[in-house]
Parts: structure tokens; C-alpha cells; sequence
């Protein structure tokens, strides 16, 4: 018998890649998209004629429809991707945004107790939740623990990273809904004994990547500037922060990777690398061979958020050991494949 999955938010850019994924491991798909006035399946439109994906219309945040679902479908996996997921948006909607990536995983899981046992869970945590805090080895070979905000030139000097023993406290509404829910799975896995884990998933991006997040932001302009459509300048926040950016493809084999394990865990999923957001400008800007990227750059406060989080780097030891993934794109590769999908006018995801 196939097996049947679930995917909340299958038609975002980690939903769109892990359906993929799923379909093409023969499972069975229920999708679950939101009820919209326009189109919002453009990252999966390529899936839409497979025999072996379902869509379903619901809303996480909908308890009734929830419990439904997952009662109905008594699905093998089920991966929650839903979420209000921009950082800086959280500040605008701090209360929806709470609903959605907080109170939707708490129906998910106690639909799955009441309703769907054996029912195995992947919650899409994330690095976020660090907020400022870090790990370093110091010159003596001790772990060394720090809660406060550290400028670029001071954590690449120390060599800093964050893993699954460093302590998170979150610096967002975004994050603050998303420790919630990491929480709640470890509770939800010892006191109800359900196979639950939480993928504390770095920065990945892709060609599907939302327009607004930073990397697209870029990718996306390029684009834009190179075929004519705008002479506008790129504005930009902080360019200063470092993230530890993957690509979405690798990404989800590791949330498929997590259910398919002997036991339910938390783990760091990340390349090891870190890079600031103009690192990212100056790569990009070469491989589409514009020079001296600060003369189309302008910094404005509006992109500026009132609290940053602003260096990640990830160690995924417990993640290479134990599920035996790794990432293979590099830094290079990621950008490259963004800047070349939107130079070619990216068919891919342009509506999102
Ligand atoms: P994304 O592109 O923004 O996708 C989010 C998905 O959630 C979309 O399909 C969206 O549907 C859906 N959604 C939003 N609110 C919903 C609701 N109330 N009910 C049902 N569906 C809802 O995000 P992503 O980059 O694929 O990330 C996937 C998950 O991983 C998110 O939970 C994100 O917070 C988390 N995460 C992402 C990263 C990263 O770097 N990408 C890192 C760590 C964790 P619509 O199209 O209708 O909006
Ligand atoms: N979005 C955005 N737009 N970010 C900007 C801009 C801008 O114009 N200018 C500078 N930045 C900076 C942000 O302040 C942040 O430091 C960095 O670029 C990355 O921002 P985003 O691309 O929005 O990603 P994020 O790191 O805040 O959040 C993403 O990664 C998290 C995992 O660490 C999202 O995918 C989250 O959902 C995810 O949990």
C-alpha cells in the first residue's frame, strides 16, 4: 500500500519541493492549500495532473477543519509547513501570526492524539528561535554560551555557531510562535508518546522563493534590471546580518529523512557556512556581471527591523551523523541557480 502523507502548505516553496519529493517516493499526497480569490499554485503547477496528489482547501488556524482532515486521512506522515513565515512582517501581525504558526501546530498535534496515533509529525521550526543567542569553543577548548547581539566582524572571529544545545531566545513574534510550537512538540512527544520532530531548519532559498525575503528581493531585481522592466533602485535594510543560507532542495530530503528515523528528534539542519546579506549582493550582482552592486543599492529604514537577529551559522553534525544528510549546493551554486531562473524570467515563481 502507498503511503499517504499530508503537507500543510504544500504550496510554498519547501511545500512545493517536498510534494515532489513525496510523489516521486510514490506516496500518496494530501496537499492543503488556503481558499484565495487568485491563483497560488504556481510553485506546483507542474503537479497539479498527478493521479497521486490531492488538494484540499483549509486553514490551520481552523480547528474543526484540522481535526477532520487528519482523522479522514489517518495519513503515515504528516508535515507541517504552514506559517506566517516573514521575520519582519511578524512585528506588523504579531497576534496572526501567533494563530497560525503557534495555535495551528497545537490542533495539529492534538488532532494527531486524539484522532491519529501512529500518525508520524514533522514541525518546521527554525533558527530564528536562536535570537541573539550563540556558541563558541574558546581558546582554553570550553563551549561557551552568549545571549547578546554580536556584530560580524566579533562571530566570525570566534568562529560562532548555534546547535541543538544552544539556547534560544527568540528575538520576533515570528520566533516567538515558532518556540512555542517547538515546545510543544517535545511535550506532545513525551507526554503522549507520538512520533513528532522538529526540524530547526537555517535559512534556505531557491528559485520558489517568496519575492519579499531577501535573497529573491535581490535575485529578483537583477532580473528585472537586466531585461529593462526597472531602473528603480534596490532598497535594501540591514545588509550587515549573516545567515547560514542553504538551498530548499536539500532542505526537505531532511524533513523526509527526520520521519523515516527509529526515533522521534529535534535537529539542526544548516550548511556550516555563513554569509552577510552583502556577500550575497556582491556574488550575485558578479554572476550576472554587474558591477560595483552599492552604486544601484539604497538603505532605507523601512526594511529595517526593531529588533535583528544578526548572525546564524548552523552546525548539522547531529543531522549528518544520525540521518546521514548533507547539503550539496554551496553558497555559489544557490546563487547562481536564483540569479540564472530570474535572468531567464523565472517561470517558476514569479506570483509569490
Ligand atoms: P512559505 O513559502 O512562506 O510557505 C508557507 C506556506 O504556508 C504557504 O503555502 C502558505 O500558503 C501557507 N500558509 C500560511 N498561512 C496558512 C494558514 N493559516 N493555513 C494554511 N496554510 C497557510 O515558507 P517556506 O519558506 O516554504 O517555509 C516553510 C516552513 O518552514 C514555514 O513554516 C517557515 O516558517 C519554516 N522555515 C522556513 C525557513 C526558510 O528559510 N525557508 C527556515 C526555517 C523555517 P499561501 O500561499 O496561501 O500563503
Ligand atoms: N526580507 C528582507 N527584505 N530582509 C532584508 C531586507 C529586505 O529588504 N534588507 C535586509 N534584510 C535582512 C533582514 O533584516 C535579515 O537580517 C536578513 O536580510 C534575512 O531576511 P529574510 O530573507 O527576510 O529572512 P529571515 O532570516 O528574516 O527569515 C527567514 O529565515 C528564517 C530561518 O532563519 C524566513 O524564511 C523565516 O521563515 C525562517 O524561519
Amino acid at each position: 500500500m502507498a503511503k499517504k502523507a499530508i503537507i500543510f502548505g504544500i504550496n510554498g516553496q519547501d511545500g512545493s519541493y517536498l510534494a515532489e519529493l513525496l510523489l516521486s517516493k510514490k506516496y500518496k499526497v494530501y496537499g492543503v492549500t488556503r481558499r484565495s480569490s487568485v491563483n497560488t499554485l504556481g510553485r506546483i503547477s507542474s503537479l497539479l495532473d498527478n493521479k497521486n496528489l490531492k488538494l484540499i482547501e483549509g486553514d490551520v488556524t481552523d480547528p474543526a477543519f484540522i481535526y477532520s482532515i487528519i482523522k479522514d486521512i489517518e495519513a503515515n506522515e504528516v508535515y507541517n509547513l504552514a506559517a506566517q513565515s516573514h521575520v519582519g512582517e511578524s512585528f506588523n501581525q504579531p497576534a496572526y501570526t501567533l494563530e497560525v504558526d503557534l495555535k495551528g501546530v497545537l490542533y495539529i498535534l492534538d488532532a494527531i492524539v486524539k484522532y491519529s496515533k501512529s500518525s508520524k509529525f514533522y514541525q518546521a521550526s527554525t533558527s530564528e528561535m536562536y535570537g541573539s543567542c550563540f556558541s563558541y569553543i574558546d581558546n582554553a577548548g570550553d563551549r561557551i554560551e552568549s545571549k547578546t547581539a554580536i556584530c560580524r566582524e566579533d562571530f566570525l572571529k570566534l568562529n560562532a555557531f548555534q546547535d541543538e544545545n544552544t539556547h534560544f531566545i527568540p528575538n520576533s513574534p515570528y520566533a516567538v510562535a515558532k518556540y512555542g510550537a517547538h515546545n510543544l512538540i517535545n511535550i506532545y512527544r513525551t507526554a503522549h508518546k507520538i512520533f513528532a520532530c522538529s526540524g530547526i531548519l537555517f535559512n534556505h532559498e531557491s528559485p520558489r522563493r517568496g519575492e519579499l525575503f531577501v535573497t529573491r528581493k535581490i535575485t529578483n531585481w537583477i532580473g528585472k534590471y537586466l531585461s529593462g522592466q526597472t531602473k528603480s533602485k534596490l532598497v535594501l535594510g540591514n545588509i550587515n546580518s549573516l545567515r547560514d543560507w542553504g538551498h530548499a532542495k536539500d532542505y526537505v530530503k531532511a524533513m523526509y529523512l527526520m520521519l523515516q528515523s527509529d526515533k522521534p528528534d529535534d535537529y539542526v539542519i544548516s550548511t556550516g557556512k555563513t554569509h552577510s546579506v552583502a556577500d550575497f549582493l556582491q556574488e550575485a550582482f558578479s554572476f550576472a556581471g554587474i558591477k560595483n552592486w552599492k552604486s544601484y543599492v539604497e538603505i532605507s529604514n523601512t526594511f529595517m527591523r526593531p529588533f535583528e537577529v544578526d548572525a546564524l551559522r548552523g552546525l548539522s553534525n547531529k543531522a549528518q551523523e544520525i540521518l546521514k544528510w548533507k547539503p550539496t549546493y554551496s553558497f555559489k551554486d544557490l546563487v547562481q541557480d536564483m540569479v540564472e531562473s530570474d535572468i531567464n524570467g523565472n517561470k517558476v515563481c514569479s506570483d509569490s
